[in-house]
């Protein structure tokens, strides 16, 4: 098992990485010395995979558990879900002391992370992420909320788990394509400032696809640290974590027009070939490197190019966005594989011309 700990003063954590952790959950929550009860909020993929064996190991240790489930689906991110999940936790007598393990993907560790934040103005949460996207990105933070009309993650808080368990041997069941989805934010961390880890990536990638455990604890583990030492410098967003946006700015917009049948990774991969692109348009990324970009995001098995979606609503998507700076779109551009910088001065028409003729270009 791995350890990433994340140091946020009074809000300071563990991330545990490691395979068949899940059963060994029931003595790490004892040995933190929480009450007798807990609540396990879920959905029913997940439960039907995997709860049992987190609920044998809390019922063994003598907790008692309550599992919640919430159905699939990103449209479940919502305040009437958090509203439900209120109702039931006070059916449950849940306290201020009673915590909630979040075990699922980035859907369940936003929802129920929301609802841990503000229960009772807050109880303990612990997250329990499944798939590769929560386990490498999602998780770490403390980003929670939930989508409410055309606001996507805009209501919500920031709320770090008291705990963190990533339990590798639980992206066995994965679709090859959420697998795949996951890879791109890893990637990411590779790319805004880590070259080594991307070399690692682009050298152990058969690995990642087949699962090997050494392999994707490491690269599990890699993708908290980075992430957490972003997070570790600017724990309310208010500067350093623009740098995560990259492959952001444009890959938003893309989820949005596609209403959401293009995933958030794949979403996102498009996102970085397109703003590494702007990069070298502006002088500042040597096109061997986008080159290299492109074939690590192909072989992770992510798409490179928008599908079939007009530029133009792109374009306007970004507008909308929350990046948006004084009529001006900020975007996180790499200047070479493991730096990243900031930058106001990407015209819209620049945009258009990566995400038109990027079709045709390496
Ligand atoms: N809070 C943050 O900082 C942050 C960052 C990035 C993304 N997100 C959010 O994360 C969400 C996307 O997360 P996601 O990609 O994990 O999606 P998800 O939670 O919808 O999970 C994807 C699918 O995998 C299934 N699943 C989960 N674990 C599984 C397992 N081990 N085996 C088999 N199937 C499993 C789920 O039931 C679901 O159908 C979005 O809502 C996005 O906004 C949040
Ligand atoms: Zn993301």
């Amino acid at each position: 098992m791995r350890k990433v700990r994340v140091r946020l003063g009074s809000n300071s954590y563990e991330i545990q990485i490691g395979s068949g952790l899940l059963a060994q959950t029931g003595q790490q929550l004892k040995g933190i010395g929480f009450g007798d009860k807990l609540v396990i909020v879920t959905n029913p993929t997940v439960k039907g995979l995997y709860g049992d064996i987190l609920k044998q190991s809390l019922i063994s240790e003598g907790f008692k558990v309550n599992i919640l489930e919430v159905p699939e689906g990103e449209e479940q991110k919502s305040l009437e879900t958090a509203g439900r999940l209120y109702d039931e936790l006070s059916h449950f007598y849940a306290e201020r002391t009673t915590p909630i393990l979040a075990l699922g993907g980035g859907v369940i560790g936003d929802v129920a992370g929301f609802v841990a934040a503000t229960y009772m103005r807050g109880v303990p949460l612990i997250q329990i992420p499944t798939t590769l996207l929560a386990q490498g990105d999602s998780s770490i933070g403390g980003k929670v909320a939930v989508n409410h009309g055309q606001l996507k993650n805009k209501i919500g808080a920031f709320y770090h788990p008291r705990l963190t368990i990533s339990d590798i041997s639980t992206l066995k069941t994965l679709s090859p394509r959420e697998l795949s989805d996951g890879l791109a934010e890893i990637i990411k961390h590779g790319v805004i400032l880590d070259g080594e880890f991307f070399s690692y990536l682009e050298k152990n990638l058969d690995k990642i696809k087949s699962l090997d455990d050494q392999v994707l604890e490491g690269v599990v583990s890699r993708s908290a640290e980075i992430k957490a030492g972003v997070v570790e410098k600017d724990e309310l967003d208010l500067g350093l974590r623009n740098i995560l946006n990259y492959g952001h700015t444009i890959g938003h917009a893309i989820e949005s027009v596609s209403e959401l049948k293009v995933w958030h990774g794949e979403a996102v991969a498009i996102g970085m070939i397109a703003e590494a692109r702007i990069s070298n348009k502006l002088g500042r990324l040597d096109q061997k490197e986008v080159s290299r970009l492109k074939s690590l995001i192909t072989r992770a098995g992510l798409p490179t190019e928008i599908p079939d979606l007009e530029v133009e609503k792109i374009i306007q998507a970004m507008k909308h966005d929350k990046k948006i700076l004084q009529g001006k779109l900020r975007f996180a551009l790499p200047k070479s594989i493991g730096n990243v910088f900031i930058t106001d001065e990407v015209s819209p028409s620049l945009v258009e011309q990566v995400l038109v003729k990027g079709n045709e270009e390496t």
